[in-house]
Order: structure tokens, then C-alpha cells, then sequence
């Protein structure tokens, strides 16, 4: 198969969600489709029991959680897709938004009785900003669920994008008892008996009013049907592919992926709609999929998945080109040629060596320590950078230092390494050499920086929470930060290029400054600086 087939046929996206929305599920029965498993609760016994797999960090083990993206991959009617997992609860951290970096798409999952929660915002903030396609798909409505024009309302309101519902649960006041395919006119009911809904029921096609829907429906069911469509038809968007494209428009499914339910119609019409691997752009221009120069860029690096040797597992996502096990490429940010050993992919719970791989595939290498978080491989003499990856916003902060001051060496060095994977957020607490404060999204981060300095490099923390929550990057042409007023509840550090940072305890309070400080600018991300050069 040619490059240009290969690319064609893939679909690489994320999910995303707020906990309990139902992302297991229905990358469980993704991957029940795919063939990829075989049997409904795999993927789901990975994330709550022990591990399969034997190797995976200790901390991993303890709380039966995957502390780090997971990547999983099926074949489904000649598409190859790729599914990057983000976590949630108390494992998210920079990774899960690190994901969405490597996402061609991404599909929000919303519970139809909770409608958009907090983790769903944070995460479509960074899809939105990337422009990449979104596709929602409203999970649940085998039981009681909100009205689903509320639940458009509600995404065009809170996250500012328009909907398009590709389908209609049918039913009255939050009672669903099937759906209504916009596309093919037709409907499904859920299967009243035990089998899950895997079983279709009597269906129909025709226009919403089609006399054959009202013998299958109750007539209040029915009208209601003929008012909501008429409504949609009449108010709701059009379906215009360019606008699901640059991320304006979001096709709405609804379905239930525990009883299975409107999954593969979902799945069909996703792989339809969805982009296949897109050009990059980098500092030298934009990178064609199908450019025969292969390139990648690093999004995640887990270390010591076997702590018997001190390895790293490497992932990137291939933009360019073919991936030939052994290769060996030039790592940009080094210069130096690095030889990608022993590649992997990851199919639902195991892990596969592979031969070769393609744009929009993510593979796992070993690396013993020279790459990091962000960082371009290539191929061939044309020299590509990859963007830098944007800073997202940590909002816990921590002190910390070398309990025993005779580890400061290694504890320098390990905070080295460990920013270099990008795993906190390091500032220079500049009345202090022996301390740095650290920044994360989420409080995992904080227990695997301690876990890894304590196994790793041996040095035990002392740790302290500070009371902040937001940072602003600080700059004027004209004034020094000292002259900053009203200052006194917040803490002046620098980052790791030495730009001066303000850590304050929350929003009001660092509205309240900015107010105060008409001579500054400041910015929630370091690349919004002026003349920064990103
Ligand atoms: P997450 O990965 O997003 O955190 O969610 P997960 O799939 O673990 O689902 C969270 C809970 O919601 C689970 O129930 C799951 O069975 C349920 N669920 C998922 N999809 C649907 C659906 O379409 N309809 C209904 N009614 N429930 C759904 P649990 O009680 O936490 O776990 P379990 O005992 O069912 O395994």
C-alpha cells in the first residue's frame, strides 16, 4: 500500500470527557467493534484492576490507575484508527492536554443527564484552540436524561460552538426510548429485553411525520418527534462540513454506550466526517502527511516502565513519511542522530513491537535520556522544528527542596530531568538556591515527582502547598516588577527562561491586580507575551 493510501485510511483522535461520563465504555465498545477485543469488560478491568501488564511504574500498580495517556489502536472496514486515552480524575495532569496535541480530531463525550462538566471544558478549551474537528457524542439516554435541545444550548453557550445533532433520542421529558437518524431519516428503539440494545428493534425509514413512525410510536412520542425535527430543520444550524473541519460546528450524537446503543452508527458517521492525518506546521513551514521525509514530534515520556533498567518509553506521533523499525533520525533539539529501538504499539491491553508504522500512528520507542517532551525527530538532510508545545495552565503549586541537603546534587539533577519530560512545571524561587516551586494541573503530579525523586535519584522531598492557583506572566517596557502594586497575597518567581511570573491565589484576585497595574500586561501563557518568540 502507498504512503498516500496509508495516511487515507487513518483517524487518530482523543476523547474527552469529565470522570464517569463513560469514556471506557465506549472506547470498549470501540474496540469491541474493531475486533480489537473480544470480550465487553478488557479495557474496563485494565483501568480499575491490577495491571496486565507487569512492568508498568509502581505507582501505576498501586492505584490501579494509568498515570500516563494510554494509546490504543483497532482496524475497522479498511480505516486504521488510533484512540489516545486522556485521563481523568486525580491522574489528570500536563499529559492528558499534552494528548490532544497528537489528536487529529477529538470526540466529547457528555453524560445526558449532567450535560458539560469541568474536566469536558478544560479539555475542549485546548481542542478549540487547535481548531481540530470535535464530535460530540451525548452518552446515557437509556435512562433519564435532560432535554436535548438544552444540551445544545448549553455547548453553544459554555463552550461557544455551534451543534449539528446528527440523530434524536426519541422519548418525552427525559425518557429516551430510541433514536431518530437525522441522516438516513429512520429510527431505532432500544431492544426492551436484556440484550443491551446490541439487538436492533423494528425500524422504519422515512420523514419524521411517516405514518409507518407513528405505529411503532406512542403518539405523544410521535408528535413530539414531528415538532423537534420540524424545529431543527427549521432553527438549528445546516450541516456544512467546512465549518466541523475548522472546529466551529460539532456533529451531535446521542446513544448509550453501556447497552451499545447508537455506538456504530456513531462510529461509521465519525470515520466519514473525520479528518485523516493533516499537515503540521513547523518553524519551517507546513509538513505534509505525505511528504516521503519521515517526522515526528515526542508528546509524552514515561519513564521507567521496567525500573529494573533506567528506560524511558518514548511516544511520538508520526506527521510525516514511513517509520521503519532501527531507523535512525536526527533529533532537532540536539542535533545528534538517535537510532529509534525496539518500537512499539499498543493494542487495547498489550503492547506490540512493529516493523514499520505511519502518519498519524503513535509508537513508543526506548530512549535511555536525550529526549524530550516537544522535542522533533526527522529524517533526511531538510531540517524540520516542530512548535513548541503551549504551557498549560497549573493551577497547584507546591515549595519544595531536598529534605537531606547532601542530595542537593541529585535532587538538581533530577528536577533537570524530570522538567526535560515535562512532568511539573518548574519555577526559580529567587529568595532561595535550595528550593524550586512547581506548578501542575493536577495532583498526581505532585505524588509521581516525589515517587520518581525518592526511586530514581534517592532523594527524599520536603513539600509544601502554597495557597495559589493561578499564574500571569508579567511584562512592561517600561517598569520593573518591583514596582508592581498591591502585590502582597501573591509570590514572584521566575520560569525556567527567567521571565517573571506572579502567583496568585485566584481569578478575582488577579483581576483585582491587573486593575491595579494599568502599566503591565499580563498573560496566562508565556507564549502571549510580546515579543516572545514562539
Ligand atoms: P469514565 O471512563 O468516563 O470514567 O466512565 P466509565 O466508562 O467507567 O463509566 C462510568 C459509569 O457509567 C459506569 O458505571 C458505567 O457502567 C456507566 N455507563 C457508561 N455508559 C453508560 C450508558 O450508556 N448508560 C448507563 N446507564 N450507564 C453507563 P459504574 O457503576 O461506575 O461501573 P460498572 O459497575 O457499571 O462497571
Amino acid at each position: 500500500m502507498s504512503l498516500i493510501d496509508e495516511v487515507n485510511k487513518r483517524r487518530t483522535f482523543a476523547i474527552i470527557s469529565h470522570p464517569d461520563a463513560g469514556k471506557t465504555t465506549l472506547t470498549e465498545k470501540l474496540l469491541l467493534y474493531g475486533g480489537a477485543i473480544h470480550l465487553a469488560g478488557s479495557v474496563k478491568a485494565r483501568k480499575t484492576a491490577k495491571h496486565a501488564v507487569s512492568d508498568w511504574m509502581e505507582i501505576e500498580k498501586q492505584r490501579g490507575i494509568s498515570v500516563t495517556s494510554s494509546v490504543l489502536q483497532f482496524d475497522y472496514e479498511g480505516h486504521h484508527i488510533n484512540i489516545l486515552d486522556t485521563p481523568g480524575h486525580q491522574d489528570f495532569s500536563e499529559d492528558t492536554y499534552r494528548t490532544l496535541m497528537a489528536a487529529d480530531s477529538a470526540v466529547m463525550l457528555i453524560d445526558v443527564a449532567k450535560g458539560v462538566e469541568e474536566q469536558t471544558k478544560k479539555l475542549f478549551r485546548v481542542c478549540r484552540e487547535r481548531q481540530i474537528p470535535i464530535f460530540t457524542f451525548v452518552n446515557k439516554i437509556d435512562r433519564f436524561g435532560r432535554n436535548p435541545f438544552d444540551l445544545m444550548d448549553e455547548i453553544e453557550n459554555i463552550l461557544g460552538i455551534r451543534a449539528y445533532p446528527m440523530n434524536w433520542p426519541l422519548g418525552i421529558n427525559g425518557n429516551y426510548e430510541g433514536i431518530y437518524d437525522r441522516t438516513t431519516s429512520s429510527i431505532e428503539l432500544f431492544a426492551k429485553d436484556m440484550n443491551h440494545g446490541q439487538q436492533k428493534l423494528a425500524s422504519a425509514k422515512g420523514s419524521a411525520d411517516d405514518p409507518a413512525f407513528k405505529a411503532l410510536l406512542s403518539d405523544d412520542v410521535h408528535r413530539s418527534l414531528v415538532d423537534d425535527i420540524e424545529l431543527l430543520d427549521a432553527a438549528g444550524d445546516e450541516f456544512d462540513l467546512k465549518k466541523v473541519k475548522n472546529g466551529t460546528l460539532t456533529p451531535m450524537f446521542f446513544g448509550s454506550a453501556m447497552t451499545n446503543f447508537g455506538v456504530k452508527l456513531f462510529l461509521e458517521k465519525f470515520l466519514e466526517l473525520a479528518p485523516k492525518p493533516q499537515p503540521r506546521k513547523t518553524k519551517e513551514g507546513s509538513v505534509e502527511p505525505t511528504s516521503e521525509q519521515f517526522t515526528s514530534f515526542i508528546f509524552k515520556i514515561q519513564a521507567n516502565m521496567n525500573p529494573q533498567h533506567h528506560d524511558r518509553i518514548v511516544f511520538m506521533r508520526i506527521c510525516s513519511g514511513k517509520f521503519e523499525k532501527g531507523m535512525t533520525v536526527t533529533h532537532r533539539q540536539s542535533g545528534k542522530p538517535v537510532r529509534l529501538m525496539q518500537p512499539q504499539q499498543f493494542l487495547a491491553t498489550e503492547r506490540t513491537m512493529i516493523d514499520e508504522a505511519w502518519p498519524g500512528d503513535i509508537i513508543g520507542v526506548f530512549d535511555s535520556s536525550s529526549l524530550g517532551v516537544g522535542d522533533t525527530l526527522y529524517d533526511g538532510k531538510r531540517q524540520v522544528t516542530f512548535a513548541d508545545f503551549p504551557t498549560f495552565p497549573a493551577e497547584l503549586f507546591a515549595r519544595i527542596r531536598a529534605k537531606d541537603s547532601l542530595k542537593r546534587k541529585q535532587f538538581l539533577k533530577g528536577m533537570t530531568q524530570l522538567a526535560q519530560e515535562g512532568a511539573v512545571q518548574i519555577y526559580e524561587n529567587p529568595g532561595s538556591m535550595e528550593s524550586y516551586i512547581v506548578g501542575a494541573v493536577g495532583q498526581l503530579q505532585f505524588e509521581v515527582l516525589e515517587y520518581r525523586l525518592l526511586h530514581e535519584y534517592g532523594v527524599t522531598l520536603e513539600m509544601n502547598r502554597l495557597p495559589y492557583s493561578v499564574a500571569r506572566w508579567i511584562y512592561s517596557e517600561t517598569k520593573d516588577y518591583k514596582e508592581l502594586k498591591n502585590i502582597d497575597s501573591a509570590m514572584v518567581v521566575k520560569d525556567h527562561k527567567q521571565r517573571t511570573v506572579l502567583l496568585i491565589t485566584n481569578e478575582w484576585q488577579a483581576n483585582w491586580i491587573v486593575e491595579r497595574n494599568p502599566d503591565f500586561i499580563f498573560c496566562q501563557r508565556p507564549d502571549e507575551l510580546p515579543l516572545e518568540d514562539n
